[in-house]
């Protein structure tokens, strides 16, 4: 054994942890990054190769024990304090002292942020492509219901009819704004911190832009101490999911009370039953869906307060900061994937909900937008059909409340073909055809908008899907002219 390597070896074991080894290890936690490290040193070494750092037969050494060091699997990875330093031990195990050439001109600090970074945005491209499937999803049940009547609540309480197809894209515009929220951290994500070293750069004439380029990173971060110490993709990362998983929660609500009611029937698939009550189906999974959002809220909450207050550079703070950013979006993913089977699934129980339509005289306000256009300013109209819904609300109660309140009679203002029409909750709903409103034509005009945005969000998605595709071959390819 050389000199260099005996000295790496002592240093190791004077600081191999002792009784706080374990506290001290992320090794097990790193599973999650053991491929994304394999692919930072495979860049990182064919870039030292390019640059004459180190000569290309070492390269070559270095990137054969890699693929070897991958078919073993994490599992079977030496000691570490963390994957970082267990794959390099690995690799001076397979090449010799020479192995340890690798990790000229980095540190594990520029290491680690660009393996959170490669691993993140993967999980951020499958949890895009779950809320796109949602939209469609939603976007399907409006379309199917686009003149399915219901009642439309404030408060929990009747308040005006609407439609299936109204509600289910009150939810689909909702998680667009999600999708969005997750593309901009997304390429936030994507920038490379590689060749940052500790924080203070390196003496080695390096090239950032070609380990950046090999990964799939669309530019470096510049600022090495920056690069090397900064979260804040981690928390814009996990306060979108948490917005996502908060969307999610109100739409699990809304089906659980709408289960309730009668108005939705969610398939077997999506329910579970009592160990006790044979009778019993119960909406388990929306219930779960809306704890994510607790989760997620908690991920928020653990992180800030993780990286609240850390000096510049490299903290170690920063290994346990990574875990709330995994544990949320596997939450939030499975969450989004869930609603979009439960709600794909279900369904709606039209003559229950055409029952419930009108109940609690839900069509008050467009009886006061009838009077108000035909006259009667609508604070007099408002007043009018609210001392008609203490008597009942039915055309009688209005036109008694008409004799009180008005000059004239009723009639001189609406005639009573007209009033029962604007006590039918279709009508109403149609009435409401205003941009955005519940009318059928309302709700076609918001479906063909759904379908403009969702086709280009689609692109945006699959253009950074293919973008790191792309690199993958590229990293491939270069791997290649060494072993
Ligand atoms: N396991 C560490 C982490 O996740 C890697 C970096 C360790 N760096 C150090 N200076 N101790 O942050």
């Amino acid at each position: 054994m050389t000199e260099e390597s005996s000295e790496s070896v002592v240093r190791r074991d004077r600081f191999s942890g002792g009784p706080a080894r374990g506290f001290l290890s992320s090794l097990a936690a790193d599973e999650r990054i053991f491929e994304a490290d394999l692919a930072v040193d495979r860049a990182h070494v064919v870039m030292l190769a390019e640059c004459d750092v180190i000569d290309d037969e070492t390269a070559g050494d270095i990137l054969s024990a890699l693929d070897a060091i991958e078919v073993e699997g994490h599992a079977n990875l030496p000691d570490g304090e963390d994957v970082h330093e267990a794959i390099e031990t690995a690799v001076i195990e397979a090449v010799g002292p020479d192995g340890g050439r690798m990790h000229t001109a980095r540190s594990r600090n520029d290491e680690v942020a660009t393996c959170i970074r490669y691993r993140l945005r993967e999980d951020v491209l499958a949890t895009l492509e779950a809320t796109l499937t949602l939209r469609e999803t939603l976007a399907d049940v409006a379309a199917e219901h686009s003149e399915t009547t219901m009642p439309g609540y404030t408060h929990l309480q009747p308040a005006q009819p609407v439609t299936v197809g109204h509600w289910a894209l009150s939810y689909e515009q909702a998680v667009r704004r999600d999708t969005e929220r997750l593309l901009e951290a997304y390429d936030r994500i994507n920038v490379s911190p590689l060749g940052a070293a500790a924080f203070g750069g390196t003496t080695f004439d390096i090239n950032r832009e070609r380990t950046a380029a090999l990964l799939g990173f669309d530019d470096v971060l510049e600022n090495s101490m920056d690069a090397a110490s900064s979260r804040d993709f981690l928390l814009e990362t996990v306060q979108a999911l948490s917005t996502l998983a908060t969307t999610l929660s109100g739409l699990a609500e809304d089906v659980i009370i709408f289960a309730n009611r009668g108005f939705v029937d969610l398939s077997d698939d999506y329910s579970s039953t009592s160990s006790i009550m044979p009778q019993k189906k119960n909406p388990d999974t929306l219930e779960l869906v809306r704890a994510v959002a607790g989760d997620a809220a908690g991920g928020v909450q653990g992180l800030t307060t993780t990286l609240k207050g850390l000096p510049r550079a490299y903290n170690r703070d920063l290994q346990r900061a990574t875990p709330h950013a995994w544990s949320t979006v596997d939450a939030v993913l499975e969450a989004t994937n869930v609603v979009s089977g439960a709600v794909g699934t279900a369904d709606w129980n039209e003559a229950a909900l055409a029952a419930e339509a009108g109940a609690g005289f839900s069509t008050a306000t467009g009886v006061a937008d009838l009077l108000a256009a035909n006259g009667v300013p609508f604070r007099t109209a408002h007043e009018l059909v609210a001392l008609a819904a203490e008597r009942g609300g039915d055309a009688a109660a209005i036109e008694a409340a008409a004799d009180e309140v008005l000059a004239e009679p009723l009639e001189a203002y609406v005639d009573g073909e007209t009033l029962e029409a604007a006590l039918d909750p279709d009508h109403s709903v149609a009435s409401r055809d205003s941009v955005g409103g519940p009318a059928p034509e309302a709700v076609r005009a918001q479906l063909e908008s759904a379908a403009d945005v969702l086709e280009a969000d689609t692109d945006a998605v699959d253009e950074r899907a293919s973008g790191l595709e792309a690199s993958h071959d590229a990293l491939r390819t270069a791997v290649m002219a060494y072993v």
